[in-house]
């Protein structure tokens, strides 16, 4: 039997030793077994290999405890099991998504034409929005996209979309799940702080011009490696010029714009065509919780199916299934407006500066640390940096980030991750929930001494 043990983010164990644990789950019986046996099963064998979000030391990922608010939404949801599908497979359910979004809009003070759409994920969201930008584009060359597809372009293998270096992996799968290649998504470089690089991106786009058609540009508010924020406002006016879609993905950063001080870092997101953002994530909203913006509401119609059961020709009713499938949705509003209304919006401000504020507070720190190299100026919650250790050369120093990490994780008492900036391996530190710079600090010195005895131990393969 696994020791319980409350102070660990989770056991530490191997795959190995989880796989055999986890067995005697699904080892399916004929007769079935009580809750409390069930009960005592998943208490002994899966919780302790679940992550524990809420504990201090995770640090490494973008994932958060549900919220009390959101939690008391969720169970509400799950409890009636409500489909938001259209007005007549749940009318509270598909008026409240209406509602919801029409007041997110004005949160994130979007345009007044903006209109949203709950999806399952960001990395949907993002595809959805590549989507309604290769629609616009079939209409400026005067045919329907959801009639003629690939086949009206006149030059199909020239479209392309631009994207930062830095921008996450989702746009790979959109660009490859709508039938483009990884050719047609192009990577723009970036200035010493990971934000796309303004001129150098204008000089990319007049050789890029002769032999391609640039469809879209996607700007990201918060990189996912470490929460730079690209410059919005500069990349629309590239967009106006060149007359492309801009997408802004804001799947982790978009929250931050929410906090007074910090939405200067954003403008320029309500001039964007589509605008992703996730509330599962430093929101605190139960999984599956993410939403697409558009700017003109009318977008969404590029979305819409008809059908004789649901969707029905010439009915007005509220169908969030309109804007984005699939038909059997999540009621994935209740639990954001629950939070948001039990937190009051000035709470929501705090919960959200307090990571931000710890992570600048050991940026400063560290600033002077001998032991430290920082890797970027932090503009949200995140912090790259590498461990300085006379005993490994720079040659080394890949493998030496990569087996401290390793050494940092097995323990299951701190979780920081192990990312790369261009080929420079880095450890990563995320704050998303409240926190303190102390508790920050905890972990970054845990990490130095994991750290020298890797050294020690040393690093050679
Ligand atoms: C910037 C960014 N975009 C998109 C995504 C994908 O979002 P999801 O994990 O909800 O699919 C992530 C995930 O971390 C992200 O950081």
């Amino acid at each position: 039997m696994l020791k319980k043990d409350n102070t660990l983010i989770f056991s530490g164990a191997s795959p190995a030793k989880v796989m055999k644990d986890l067995q005697p789950l699904v080892d399916f019986q004929d007769e079935g077994i009580s809750t409390e046996e069930l009960n005592q099963m998943l208490e002994e064998k899966l919780l302790p290999h679940l992550m524990k979000y809420n504990h201090p030391g995770f640090l490494s990922m973008f994932n958060d405890f549900p919220e009390k608010g959101a939690k008391m939404g969720a169970k509400l949801s799950l409890e009636y099991n409500q489909g938001v599908t259209d007005w007549y497979v749940s009318p509270g359910g598909a008026m409240l998504e209406e509602l919801c979004i029409k007041a997110l809009c004005s949160l994130f003070k979007l345009d007044a034409g903006s209109d949203g759409t709950f999806m399952y994920s960001g990395t949907y969201a993002n595809q959805e929005a590549l989507y309604l930008a290769l629609h616009w584009k079939a209409e400026q060359e005067g045919f329907d996209f959801s009639q003629e597809g690939f086949r009206g372009f006149k030059n199909p293998e020239r479209l392309v979309v631009l994207t930062s270096v830095d921008a996450h992996f989702s746009l790979k799968h959109a660009v490859r799940i709508l039938g483009l290649g990884d050719k047609n998504l192009l990577t723009l470089e970036v200035d010493k702080n990971r934000r796309i690089d303004i001129s150098l991106m204008q000089e990319a786009i007049e050789k890029l011009q002769e032999n391609h058609d640039i469809f879209c540009v996607v700007a990201t508010t918060g990189t996912t490696s470490t929460g730079s924020i690209d410059n919005v406002q500069q990349i629309f006016e590239v967009c106006q010029r060149i007359d492309a879609w801009l997408h802004v993905d804001g799947a982790y950063g978009l929250a931050y714009s929410l906090v007074p001080e910090y939405r200067e870092r954003f403008s320029g997101i309500e001039f964007a065509d589509s605008v992703s953002w996730d509330p599962h994530k430093q929101f605190g909203i139960p999984i599956p919780n993410s939403i697409l913006f558009v700017r003109r509401k009318e977008d969404f119609n590029r979305m819409a199916l008809r059908s004789d059961y649901i969707y029905r020709e010439g009915e007005s009713v509220p169908s969030p299934g309109l804007k984005s499938p699939p038909s059997t949705r999540p009621f994935s509003a209740l639990p954001l407006v629950t939070s948001i209304r039990h937190q009051g919006i000035t709470k929501i401000h705090e919960r959200l500066r307090s990571p931000l504020q710890a992570i600048e507070s050991i940026y400063n720190t560290l600033k002077t640390d001998s032991e430290i190299e920082l890797c970027n100026e932090p503009e949200t919650g995140i912090i790259c940096f590498r461990i300085k250790n006379e005993q490994i050369s720079e040659n080394q120093m890949n493998r030496f980030l990569k087996l401290v990490y390793e050494d940092v994780i097995s323990e299951g008492k701190h979780s920081i991750s192990f990312t790369k900036l261009g080929n420079k391996a880095v450890l990563r530190l995320v704050a998303i929930t409240p926190t303190t710079a102390e508790i920050l600090m905890k972990t970054i010195s845990y990490v130095k001494k994991k750290a020298s005895i890797v050294a020690n131990r040393g690093v050679q393969s």
